[in-house]
């Protein structure tokens, strides 16, 4: 269990006692971030664990993420070499390279520069603030329309595979300024594959514990390369047609921001930029961030609606009194500022059912030491994001499912208190796409709730035992969704 230092000698972080070659894995179980708050009680805040061959420090505790995460931040600021990232990161991935420095920063900047450059984007038509208040407001009339007819079809519905093409289609026109119907064969598939990808990736791959099994040919292993590769070639096709159809005036989407970004900053200062295959890969990385979490936090948002109908009439309530409801105007991002109890509901979903669990796993880029333990270079590090959202000295009744704790007296948004809520990361691998995220999430529900009344089945058992991976899922559930009066 212990790490060596550089002279080789031993460094002892506490921490459960473990296997030879499988480690602690079985002591894991299915809920990790769980059976991690136990441990703490036992071996505090930092500690130690064996995945299969792999050590691995897990990080609890807001003051110590913050260390670890701001104040270390890069010594801490690696992506560590597991088999699984090392296959979606081959081509140079933002998220998961292992290969942190100068270059891997550049990188960061200009893909945080196009999506700031596209999110400003004028729209066609002027009812909308901005292009992708356009796609999104266009995107969430459909989901309307098919929650509807789904409902009057069947009675109800399973809801999450509408959800996931709604919000890829935002992706794709945020991406490559097109959208897709709903039944396209060319779309589901890639739909799919995306998500076969996230299943092959984030279930307990055995080579990335076990590093001899990489070179092993079974399915299992060998199953995020090949997901990997047909999602790179849909995203090559499109970025090669933007190359050759691109006007520096008219930026249609992020793949145009990003060759904007690139080109420009070569052709004006001669410094390095991406060439075009790392463009492809930086839309990659874009494309996939941004449909998974996006379609995750609505499939758990509507299933809280329906689970606190009380909670569900508070939105709608509050949304009314702004807009009225179905057929007079349609929220805009604007309106996150004058609608506190909604904004208050997504910083609760965030906490409460911290979805996505632990940042992707970071890696020391140096020796260090954290709360007086030495840390050698390219460490694996876990960042426990669902304990400090539900730790006692943070949270009043962390379990409780209260969006009224974000709100002050006055019925105003307690900015200090959604800031202590953690699932964006912090620091210098923070996810560039919060401002797109909470965007999204507020236009997609509040358009959802001004026109429909959602409702569980009568008599259903709604469990909100979440399914672990990467970004965590409820378990299948039915709505039923018919148009207000
Ligand atoms: C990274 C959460 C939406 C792009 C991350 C990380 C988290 C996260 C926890 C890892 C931070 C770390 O490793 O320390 C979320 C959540 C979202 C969301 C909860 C929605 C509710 C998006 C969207 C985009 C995006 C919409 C893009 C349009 C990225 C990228 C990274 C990232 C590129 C990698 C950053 C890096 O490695 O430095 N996100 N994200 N995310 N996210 Fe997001």
């Amino acid at each position: 269990r212990a790490l060596r230092n550089r002279d080789g000698k031993q460094v002892s972080l506490p921490g459960p006692w473990s296997f030879p070659i499988i480690g602690n894995l079985p002591q894991i179980g299915d809920h990790p971030y769980l059976t991690f708050m136990e441990m703490r009680k036992k071996y505090g805040d930092v500690f130690l664990i064996r995945l299969g061959m792999v050590p691995v420090v897990v990080v609890n505790g807001m003051e110590m993420v913050k260390q670890v995460l701001l104040k270390d931040g890069e010594k801490f600021a690696g992506r560590p070499n597991m088999h699984t990232f090392s296959v979606l990161a081959e081509k140079k991935s933002l998220s998961f390279s292992v290969n942190y420095g100068e270059s891997w920063k550049l990188h960061k900047k200009i893909a945080s520069n196009a999506l700031r450059t596209f999110s400003k984007a004028e729209a066609k038509s002027s009812t909308c603030s901005c292009l992708l208040e356009e796609h999104v407001t266009e995107e969430v009339s459909e989901l309307v329309k098919v929650f509807a007819e789904l409902t009057s079809k069947n009675g109800s519905f399973e809801p999450r595979s509408v959800i996931t093409c709604s919000v890829a289609n935002v992706v794709c026109a945020l991406c490559f300024g097109k959208r897709y119907e709903h039944n396209d064969e060319e779309f589901l598939q890639i739909v799919k594959t995306n998500d076969e990808l996230l299943k092959a990736s984030s279930a307990a791959n055995p080579a990335d514990f076990i590093p001899c099994f990489r070179y092993l040919p079974l399915g299992v292993i060998n199953a995020p390369r090949k997901f990997y590769q047909a999602l790179y070639q849909f995203i090559a096709l499109h970025v090669q047609d933007h190359l050759t159809t691109y006007d520096k005036d008219h930026i249609r989407d992020i793949t145009d921001a990003l060759i904007n970004t690139c080109h420009n900053k070569h052709a004006a200062t001669k410094t390095a930029t991406l060439n075009d295959d790392e463009i492809i890969n930086t839309v990659g990385d874009l494309f996939g961030a941004g449909f998974e979490t996006v379609s995750t936090c609505l499939y758990w948002s509507f299933l809280y609606l329906i689970r606190y109908p009380e909670i569900q009439a508070k939105i709608q309530e509050e949304i009314g009194n702004i807009h009225g409801n179905i057929g007079l105007k349609s929220p805009r991002f604007d309106d996150r500022k004058i609608l506190p109890y909604t904004e208050a509901f997504v910083n609760e979903i965030f906490r409460h059912a911290s979805f996505f669990p632990f940042t992707i796993p970071h890696c020391t880029t140096v020796d260090t030491s954290l709360n007086g333990y030495f840390i050698p270079r390219k460490t694996c590090t876990f960042i426990n994001m669902y304990q400090v959202n539900h730790d006692e000295t943070i949270w009043d009744d962390p379990n409780l499912f209260q969006p009224e704790r974000f709100l002050n007296q006055n019925g105003e948004l307690n900015k200090s208190l959604v800031e202590k809520v953690l699932i964006f990361g912090m620091g210098i691998r923070k996810c560039l796409g919060e401002d797109v995220a909470r965007n999204e999430i507020f236009i997609f529900l509040t358009t959802v709730l001004q026109q429909l009344k959602l409702q569980k089945c009568p008599g259903a058992q709604l469990d909100l035992t979440p399914m672990c991976g990467l970004t965590m899922k409820p378990k299948p559930y039915q709505l039923k969704a018919e148009l207000r009066p």
